[in-house]
């Protein structure tokens, strides 16, 4: 996970997320998204990341994400708190 968090990071199972706030969804360069979240079109940041990491799968119906999401409001704020920081600079 934390690799993928910085510039030159190589993608994983998931893409790398670095430069993600304020970026277009399905943009990472070399990441074989699915259409559902090329689709998506919405910019990521604080708003979207807090609906999206509630229920990835509800936000971006057809996602390959495995990922439950977080329902605890306190675990959902600080984890995007944390990917400012680590996707920035
Ligand atoms: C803290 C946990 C996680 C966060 C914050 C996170 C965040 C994100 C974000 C923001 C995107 C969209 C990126 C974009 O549009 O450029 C994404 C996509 C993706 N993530 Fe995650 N993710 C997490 C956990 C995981 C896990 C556990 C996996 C799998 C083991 C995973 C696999 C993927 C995949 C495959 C995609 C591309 C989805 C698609 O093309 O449909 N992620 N993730």
């Amino acid at each position: 996970l934390f690799q993928s968090l910085f510039q030159g990071g190589k993608h994983k199972t998931g893409p790398n997320l670095h430069g993600l706030f304020g970026r277009k969804t399905g943009q990472a360069p070399g990441f074989s998204y699915t259409e559902a979240n090329k689709n998506k079109g919405i910019t990521w940041g604080p708003d979207t990341l807090w609906i999206y990491l509630e229920n990835p799968k509800k936000y971006i119906p057809g996602t390959k994400m495995v990922f439950a999401g977080l329902k605890k409001k306190t675990e959902r704020a600080d984890l995007i708190a944390y990917l400012k920081e680590a996707t920035s600079s």
